[in-house]
């Protein structure tokens, strides 16, 4: 019999690790990782706790153990580093409601991939209805702060001569928690939060719960049909947005420079086409991207560089942000 020259056992990796991210998901649904924060537990403490049976939830614990979520002693389980920040619901790094949101995301193409591919199924337009749901904003949240909007922030405390008095835009804003920190650092600071109609809207509640309401407008617009305005800021953002936007990156350069007073910033955060993300996740990130109607979801440095010196911004300046250079950012002034 003849025997196969090469190994085809990551397929069937991949093929497995489907359920074991099903795993993941369901433990941290039905409050696992929040019993285990308790202390070692036994698997019998575990299935009382959550109303299981003894053997299979062992079988659980264990899996969940070699994927490195568990620790397993001579007293019971307990999370490991990476559980107890990422995936107990009262830490502030929970990844719950922004795994839920990715996995609905895959869902969809995943069903609606013959028709994605026969060019039959629009999923921008779904991916843009559900930004603002309460659940699609909590997840976006919670994926920001695995890094990048904290690194965000800490960027634009290093803009030379930022207007600290001015006024910002947060452009696609989303959960708006980027513009809420920096009003927050910046008392005399004022600034809108630009987002598709619906999200805008969506945000308010959120805005006047930081009673922020006086200081930060929510504007409905959607940036494919609609302008800027000319020299009304001193601080623009967009983080993850430009990749919308990615085929005509030189017209939203200029857009922006235009929408900027004398000697403001521009600040974009997106993928980093150089991050050390797993070659996968990178690809698969990428597939879905592309069949939803977008061009890329990375941009590159000289990419995005040569449409800001283009447009006239000057004292570029760049720097990774979030674990593994996941994020690029990248700031430019207006002369
Ligand atoms: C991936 S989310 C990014 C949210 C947030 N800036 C962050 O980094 O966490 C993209 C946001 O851009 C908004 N957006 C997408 N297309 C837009 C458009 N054409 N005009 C205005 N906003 C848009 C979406 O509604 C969504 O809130």
């Amino acid at each position: 019999m003849q025997t196969p020259k090469s190994d085809f056992s990551f397929v069937e990796t991949m093929l497995m690790q489907g359920v074991g991210f099903s795993a993941i998901m369901d433990s941290a649904r039905m409050g696992l990782f929040d019993s285990l924060e308790q202390g070692p537990l036994t698997a019998a403490a575990v299935a009382g706790k959550l109303g299981l049976e003894e053997e299979p939830t062992e079988a659980l614990l264990e899996l969940l153990a070699g994927m490195q979520l568990v620790v397993s002693g001579p007293t019971g389980y307990a999370n490991s580093l990476v559980a107890g920040e990422h995936l107990v619901s009262t830490s502030p790094f929970y990844q719950g409601k922004a795994l839920e949101l990715q996995s609905r995301f895959n869902d969809f193409v995943t069903l609606n991939l013959g028709r994605l591919l026969r060019g039959e199924s629009d999923m921008r337009e779904e991916v843009d209805d559900g930004w603002g749901s309460e659940d699609s904003m909590t997840g976006t949240l919670q994926h920001a702060r695995l890094g990048g909007l904290q690194d965000t922030l800490a960027l634009v405390r290093t803009l030379p001569d930022l207007n600290e008095s001015g006024m910002l835009c947060d452009i696609g804003g989303n959960h708006g928690e980027l513009s809420m920190s920096l009003l927050e650092n910046y008392p005399g600071m004022t600034g809108e939060l630009l987002d598709l109609p619906h999200v805008a809207e969506a945000v308010g509640g959120r805005i006047e719960k930081r009673e922020l309401g006086g200081r930060l407008k929510p504007v409905g617009m959607d940036l494919r049909l609609e302008r800027l305005g000319a020299d009304r800021y001193d601080l623009a953002l967009a983080s993850h947005v430009l990749y919308g936007f990615v085929d005509d990156l030189e017209g939203v350069a200029r857009m922006l420079y235009e929408s900027l007073k004398p000697g403001g910033w521009f600040v974009s955060h997106h993928l980093n086409v150089a991050g050390d993300l797993d070659p996968n996740y990178t690809a698969v990130v990428q597939f879905i991207t592309r069949v939803s109607g977008y061009k890329s979801h990375f941009i590159g440095k000289d990419h995005l560089e040569g449409a800001l010196l283009k447009a006239g911004f000057t004292d570029i300046l760049s720097c990774p942000a979030g674990k593994r250079r996941k994020g690029l950012l990248m700031a430019g002034r207006k002369a």
